[in-house]
């Protein structure tokens, strides 16, 4: 049976991720956005890459819900992109309105579909998006980790001259500034990362990875990063909707894993064709757990500002 995937936001982000889940013929794609005309002609862009690209999978682009009935996954992208010197937090609000609203028309829709939030900041619109379905935890996850990841990896086979493929690592904790990249869980085909360079290197791509978003928001001006934000949802919707089970960092709701509770930060966990599958809880030594909690903290605070809102 031909799987479907929504993509609601058909703008940097949305667009590439439809654009990527098409050219790898995973899933039939519909595109939403609320501006007028834009997710119908991308749509068809897209479309018209079919023949020369070679896949096989229908693309629609439309400004309602009722094209998104019965999708296997929904991604949700819609929202606002930072600009230069905001934080992910700055767009808090605004894009709580816009996550809520989705949620609330693609769930009607797609009642068994799992979510996928993109839109920051991250971890405080996945509890939206959570608390707005109504949905079990397994089918609601934040892509940021994978992206965290994604960057901290890039980085280090810069430094090394080696493989990008090569590099594993794992970063944890919320999606801003107090994010945790563990050094101890790091490495380049198994050689862990403080054999191969000293640890003032290492604290220099720790911090760049932190500051990876702003980086690119930097060089764009009027925007944030969307090629390595669409591949990395794309991973996860491959390792969903083929049942790899691929282990990856992604935002999930924890219920007491960690010492943490009714939060979603991230951690490592197991992704397949009941979308979470397994949480993995890794022992942490003392300094990664006070820097995991601080993350975690960083989150709260964000939740407890539209907790605030809505009561
Ligand atoms: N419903 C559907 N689409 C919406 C809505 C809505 N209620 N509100 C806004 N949009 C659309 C906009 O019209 C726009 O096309 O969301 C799209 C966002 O696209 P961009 O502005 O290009 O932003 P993008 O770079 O894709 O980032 C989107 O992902 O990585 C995060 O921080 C980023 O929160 C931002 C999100």
């Amino acid at each position: 049976m031909r799987r479907k995937v929504t993509v609601i936001g058909a703008g940097n982000v949305g667009a590439n991720t439809a654009q990527k889940i098409a050219a790898k013929e995973l899933a039939d794609v519909v595109l939403v956005d609320v501006v007028e005309g834009v997710p119908q002609g991308k749509g068809l862009d897209m479309l018209e890459s079919a023949p020369v690209e070679g896949y096989d999978v229908k693309i629609v682009g439309t400004n309602g819900y009722e094209e998104t009935a019965g999708s296997d996954i929904v991604v949700i992208t819609a929202g606002f992109p930072r600009k230069p010197g905001m934080s992910r937090d700055d767009l808090l609000l605004a894009n709580y309105e816009v996550v809520k609203s989705a949620t609330e028309q693609a769930v009607k829709q797609s009642p068994d579909a799992i979510l996928i939030l993109v839109t920051n900041p991250l971890d405080a619109m996945c509890w939206t998006a959570l608390k707005v379905s109504g949905f079990p935890r397994e089918r609601v996850i934040g892509m940021a980790g994978v992206l965290d990841t994604a960057r901290f990896r890039t980085f280090i086979a810069e430094e090394l001259n080696v493989s990008f493929e090569n590099v594993t690592a794992m970063v944890l904790g919320g999606h801003g500034d107090t994010m945790v990249p563990l050094v101890r869980f790091t490495n380049v085909s198994g050689i862990p990362l403080s054999e191969l360079t000293d640890s003032a290197t290492i604290e220099r791509l720790v911090q760049r990875t932190r500051d990876g978003g702003a980086e690119i928001v930097k060089y764009l001006k009027t925007g944030s990063a969307y090629y390595a934000p669409a591949a990395s949802t794309v991973e996860m919707v491959e390792s969903i909707l083929r049942d790899k089970k691929k282990v990856l960092p992604c935002a999930v709701y924890l219920n007491g894993e960690y010492g943490l509770n009714e939060l979603f930060v991230g951690v490592p966990v197991k992704l397949g064709k009941k979308g979470v599958e397994q949480i993995y809880e890794i022992k942490l030594q003392d300094g990664e757990k006070a820097a995991l909690m601080k993350s975690a903290e960083a989150v709260r605070e964000l939740v407890g500002v539209i907790k605030s809102k809505i009561q």
